[in-house]
């Protein structure tokens, strides 16, 4: 329910505006000037604020001042006596949506509200399309540049291993043990190095085994067989639910593969640090064609550690890891994103019931359209797989 907060001297007017904006169904709360007005604001968090101007103590454009140094969201309209004109204006360039003369007619004081509502409405749609926009610019820029440099570290690499080759078969190093094990932990860093130029390449696109018409449980079940081995060897149980024959789609399957083999190894590390190996652990593998018939859905949920809080905005960036150095690189989820690009899907997650948590991918039925990301969606796959 959309929220006003109406801040007036005069209690008539207060409990009048209450009543009337009530009748509408608006939540309406209500503060006597514009120092109680903030203490409510911030109490209440409203989505309206309906102040008057002129009030003893701290006045209305005191208080739009202070409101709108916090950044916040809220849109205030502004009730002038009159001869107040100046003071009105002086509230719209600090922000004020609107003014309106008193007496306040009541109607005109609603289209008011609903417009203002509106613009608020328009402003939040337009930042999270903005900031998607920004968060897609950025990933193309990394991919360019890693997939450059990947390819340029590609022959150091290369006569790297070689020499390191040659060092481990000398007579010399192989008698001095202690030499050797030096030797063997560059080998092992080195080879982390080549998993960091290999994920580049694939983060670029680099690594297409081209499209082709399939079943996405395919890729699922190829991808399962690789790590179901180490989902033993963790103790963690594994629960299956592929919905039989899915409408094919067009996908690079080995490209699939991998974006099931990160969110596998992301939920084995998530419940590895939750439960001890012995007992806790369980994962869940699915699959299921979208209710509205445009995509197919593929995912994995764990009860391992939440997502940290905080980091819900940068999981999905290159680099952005949370693991023990050494551990992750950082890659696995924006790979995965750049693949479900390619593939006009989309990826995400969300928070299930019982510290359970979902990572997603959708991908289109048509492939000549493109799926967005959708609020619908969410909830959908709560309702679907809460129960689970
Ligand atoms: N299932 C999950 N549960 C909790 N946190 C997760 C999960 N999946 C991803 N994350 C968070 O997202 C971060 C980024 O994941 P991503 O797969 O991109 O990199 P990584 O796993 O750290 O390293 P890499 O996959 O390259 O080895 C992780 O470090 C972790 O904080
Ligand atoms: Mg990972």
């Amino acid at each position: 329910m959309i929220k006003i907060l109406v801040v007036d001297d005069e209690q008539l007017l207060r409990d009048r505006l209450k009543g009337l904006l009530e009748l509408e169904d608006y939540e309406v709360c209500l503060a006597e000037s514009g120092l109680k007005g903030l203490e409510v604001f911030n109490e209440k968090k409203p989505d309206i604020i309906v102040s008057d101007i002129k009030m003893p103590g701290m006045d209305g454009i005191q208080m739009l001042e202070k409101i709108k140094a916090l950044g916040s969201d809220v849109e205030v309209i502004m009730l002038t006596g009159h001869g107040g004109i100046e003071t009105a204006i002086q509230a719209l360039k600090i922000g004020a949506f609107d003014y309106m003369n008193k007496p306040v007619n009541f109607d005109e004081l609603c289209v008011n509200i609903t417009r203002a509502i509106e613009a608020q409405k328009m402003r939040q749609q337009l930042k999270s399309q903005q900031s998607q926009l920004l968060q897609a610019a950025k990933l193309n820029a990394v991919g360019e540049l890693g997939a450059g440099v990947a390819h340029e570290m590609n022959q150091p690499l290369m006569a790297i291993a070689s020499h390191l080759e040659v060092l481990l078969m000398n007579d010399v190093i192989l008698q001095d043990a202690a030499l050797k094990t030096k030797i063997l932990k560059i080998k092992d860093q080195f080879a982390r190095l080549g998993t960091i130029v290999k994920r580049m390449h694939e983060y670029s696109g680099s690594r297409k085994e081209g499209f082709i018409q399939e079943d996405v449980n395919r890729p699922i079940t190829d991808g399962l067989y690789l790590m179901s081995q180490q989902l033993k060897d963790h103790n963690i149980e594994l629960t299956l639910e592929l919905e039989k024959d899915l409408p094919v789609v067009h996908i690079d399957r080995y490209q699939i593969q991998d974006v099931i083999i990160n969110f596998l190894v992301n939920a084995r590390d998530a419940v590895d640090e939750r439960h001890s190996q012995k007992e806790g652990g369980h994962i869940w593998l699915m699959s299921k064609k979208m209710k509205n018939g445009k995509g197919i859905i593929a995912g994995v949920i764990d009860n391992g550690i939440p997502v940290k809080s905080g980091s819900e905005d940068s999981i999905f960036n290159p680099f952005f890891t949370t693991k023990a150095p050494g551990k992750g690189t950082g890659l696995g989820l924006s790979v995965s994103y750049n693949i479900m690009k390619s593939h006009k899907g989309v990826i995400g997650f969300t928070a299930l019931k019982n510290d359970r948590k979902l990572f997603y991918c959708v991908l289109p039925i048509d492939k000549n359209t493109n799926l967005t990301i959708d609020p619908a969606l969410n909830e959908e796959l709560k309702s679907e797989w809460e129960t689970l």
